[in-house]
């Protein structure tokens, strides 16, 4: 094999090269998997998604330009193949997908399981086993695609209400601009992070120097310290209950999950809350457990604290995702973890620190009360008390973002959260939302994204 693609290949495969593959979905269907070592070449095909992958090719086909590779590939024809960039500009993108569709098919049929596109003066950086200036990899082998699948973002471990998964491409574009340009945040809290969809979501696409993750929830706080400190341990506990509950009739199904819920609201009464311990690992996974297989996901206390959510009735709920709980391990490596009040965030925020805030919602109507997340509740008062600790923070240039429901969607006349955040950026952005408390109503709603920017 020449110098220039064992190189390639070695490097390649053992990742030393940073891979990001567009998030333009639409980009696969256009021209098969791509991916590229720098970032203006995912930006080519849609928005690059900085996550790193990795791949196995054995036998790339490369060239410097793509004329090269024409030539390789269509020994007879390549010459009318060249697509000039100053070619008719209105079809040029048109031309430049099927061009690369002509190129992967053949590819794929001379046996190559990569198509490899350097630029001209690349060559002499590969002799001295340096990475070229740029570099396009695209995969056409399915052994290698497999591993991009396997290789997805880190997600939400619970389903939590309120959860942020649907407005995570409201919230990043309305990310300060220097963060979206730099994809660096040195500074990231979420005092209200429940599921923390947006965390997640920012730290496989950002690099994050330092996070808090903060939540009145003290049964939550413990199950992200358990999945920080010992995934194994929380994997093989969740194992045991999943095959032990997939395997039962509905009825008995049932009678296991009250079972558990039981158990898990004994346990909060002598449970060491301060100290971790292997009751912590147990705790958690119940909590993963309730989560998954109880009413949508709620997590309802009553008024002794009690988790009273009712059994739900999923067919198959994946109850250990192994795979994402490690992920979620990782992500949290680095990463302050603390059951305290919201007003906490103001001892770690420093100038430029980006501080989201996603309090439990202000109800659209008196039956979504969703609000008591916990036997405390969040009241208008609470509100106020936010929006006053933030007015506070901004006077020391720290990025602050909320999120919240929007009461002119019930009222045209409440115009709380305007009159609240009188000196912030108020935006208004539509999300599907369950409108009821019985979860059997979806809608169209507003909500609001509030900022200091
Ligand atoms: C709307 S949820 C956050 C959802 C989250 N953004 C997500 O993507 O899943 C609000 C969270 O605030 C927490 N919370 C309520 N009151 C609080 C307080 N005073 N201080 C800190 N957290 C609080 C609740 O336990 C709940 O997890």
């Amino acid at each position: 094999m020449d110098l220039v693609k064992k190189v390639l290949i070695e490097k390649i495969n053992k990742s030393e090269w940073w891979h990001v593959f567009p998030r333009d979905h639409d980009a696969y269907t256009k021209r098969g998997k791509f991916f590229a070592s720098t970032f203006q070449q995912a930006a080519f095909y849609g928005r690059p998604n900085d996550i790193p992958s990795r791949v196995l090719i054995k036998n790339p086909i490369y060239g410097f330009f793509e004329a090269e590779i024409l030539k390789k590939l269509f020994p007879e024809t390549y010459k009318d193949r060249i697509l000039s960039e100053n070619a008719d500009s209105k079809n040029w993108y048109k031309k430049r997908i099927a061009l690369d569709l002509a190129i992967f098919r053949k590819a794929k049929l001379l046996g190559y399981d990569a198509v490899i596109l350097m630029s001209a003066n690349g060559k002499k950086y590969l002799e001295n086993n340096k990475k070229p200036p740029s570099i396009e990899l695209n995969l056409l082998y399915p052994p290698a695609r497999k591993m991009i699948v396997r290789n997805k973002q880190v997600k939400p471990f619970l389903k939590w209400v309120g959860g942020k998964t649907q407005l995570l491409n409201d919230l990043e574009a309305r990310l300060p601009d220097n963060i979206k340009e730099d994809k660096v945040i040195d500074c990231y809290i979420e005092p209200f992070v429940g599921g923390g969809a947006l965390f997640f979501y920012l730290k496989s696409k950002y690099k994050i120097n330092k996070a808090y993750l903060i939540d009145n929830n003290k049964d939550l706080i413990l199950t992200y310290k358990v999945i920080k400190k010992s995934p194994e341990n929380i994997i093989k506990e969740l194992q045991k209950i999943e095959a032990a509950y997939l395997k039962l009739d509905n009825k008995k199904r049932s009678d296991f999950y009250y079972e558990i819920r039981k158990k898990f609201n004994r346990q909060r009464e002598v449970l060491n809350y301060k100290k971790y311990n292997n009751q912590w690992e147990k705790r958690a996974s119940y909590l993963i457990f309730l989560n998954k297989t109880c009413f949508n996901g709620l997590f309802r206390q009553n008024s002794n604290g009690g988790f009273n959510v009712p059994h739900g009735r999923y067919k198959n709920p994946k109850i250990c995702d192994a795979d994402n709980l490690k992920k979620v391990s990782r992500a949290l490596k680095g990463t302050r973890i603390i059951c305290d009040d919201f007003s906490l965030c103001e001892k770690y925020a420093a100038p430029k620190t980006l501080i989201y805030f996603d309090p439990p919602y202000r109800p659209l109507n008196i039956t979504s009360n969703f609000t008591a997340y916990t036997k405390n509740g969040f009241c208008d008062n609470e509100q106020v008390r936010l929006a006053n600790l933030c007015k506070d923070l901004s006077r020391n240039n720290i990025y602050i973002l909320l999120s919240n429901s929007d009461p002119t969607n019930e009222n045209k006349k409440d115009k709380f959260f305007d009159e609240i955040y009188d000196d912030f950026n108020i935006q208004r952005v539509l999300a599907n939302r369950m409108i009821n408390c019985n979860g059997d109503k979806r809608g169209q709603v507003k909500e609001l994204l509030i900022a200091n920017y």
